[in-house]
């Protein structure tokens, strides 16, 4: 069972979802993030509706989140209308090569179901060791992560991905408990002992101090950045003519780099934007789901 509710999913169902299913020949959408398979469910119903033979196609790097679809969704599989591909999305590419793509979802980051579950160390409200990764059968873990960097790096990472004031200070007493080998494979440690190290008047704040340099820490482990990259670059040539292409992004970092893609393809004049401001959450989404609230949503056509 997933806890995940999905973000936008009206938005989504106006700008991607219908007009999937208004192309006759059939094709495929790529669900980058398959997550607890909102989206992707949204998807396979339309399909379902209007009796179509497009299929979905649905990349996760989380083997947990593959093996929850991979029930959820038996019958889809089963009957070839879904295929769940345990991989990271900057190889979807590759297996989409030749088809037709009528749309593409990227919905960033991570789901409230690796949030929720302490033994991914996500998350400071949670117990558990510091790993972070989205994928556990590879890669490093944070808290190994954590013993290959210097300060410096670590600054720099805490700064730059998580756009924290105090990167200087944190860096330095993360450092100082690694080398004198106090620094614990545990994500209440670690988030105790930022909140100890930046000025007594910002460790009670409404924002929990140790918010930014969780989010740093998840973002470098993960690569998620240059995993953006690579989609912004490869999926929208996959796409075929009157193809959309939609990304949902959860902070600056991203959005920025999505806005600049999407502007560049669009001045280029072989895209088109579908809505030049980004869409954001209702006020009455965010009620209902506050991990909705950073949210932004844009989409990018192929012309044709
Ligand atoms: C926000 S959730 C997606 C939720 C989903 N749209 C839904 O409706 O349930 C993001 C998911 O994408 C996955 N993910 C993030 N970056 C990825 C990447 N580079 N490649 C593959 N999966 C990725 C995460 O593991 C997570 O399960």
């Amino acid at each position: 069972m997933t806890v995940h509710l999905s973000v936008m999913p009206q938005e989504i169902q106006e700008t991607l979802i219908e007009r999937f299913v208004d192309f006759q020949e059939s094709g495929v959408f790529v669900d980058c993030t398959l997550g607890g398979g909102g989206h992707t469910s949204q998807v396979l119903q339309w399909i379902k509706r209007h009796n179509l033979s497009h299929r979905v196609i649905a990349f996760d790097r989380d083997g947990v989140a593959i093996q929850r679809a991979c029930s959820r969704f038996e019958d889809d599989i089963r009957l070839e209308r879904l295929k769940v591909v345990h991989a990271p999305f900057s190889e979807a590419c590759e297996y989409v090569k030749n088809q037709r793509v009528y749309g593409v979802l990227a919905d960033l980051g991570i789901s409230s179901d690796q949030l929720d579950e302490g033994q991914r160390g996500m998350s400071f409200r949670f117990e558990g060791p510091l790993d972070m990764r989205m994928d556990q059968s590879k890669g490093i873990s944070c808290f190994d992560y954590l013993h290959h960097i210097d300060q410096n790096e670590l600054e720099n990472v805490i700064r730059t991905l998580g756009e924290e004031k105090f990167a200087g200070r944190i860096a330095r007493v993360i450092i100082e408990a690694r080398d004198q080998k106090k620094l614990e494979n545990n994500s209440l440690f670690l988030a105790k002992l930022i909140q100890n190290s930046v000025p007594k008047k910002f460790r009670y704040g409404r924002i929990h101090p140790a918010t930014r340099t969780f989010q740093a820490l998840r973002i470098r482990v993960n690569d998620e950045l240059e995993e953006l990259d690579s989609i912004l670059k490869d999926m929208v040539t996959c796409l075929h003519e009157g193809g959309r292409m939609g990304v949902i992004s959860f902070h600056s970092l991203e959005d920025r780099r999505v806005k600049q893609c999407f502007r560049e393809l669009h001045q280029k004049k072989k895209f088109s934007l579908v809505q030049k401001k980004a869409w954001v959450p209702t006020d009455e989404e965010i009620a209902s789901n506050s991990r909705a609230r950073s949210a932004k949503y844009r989409v990018i056509e192929k012309v044709r």
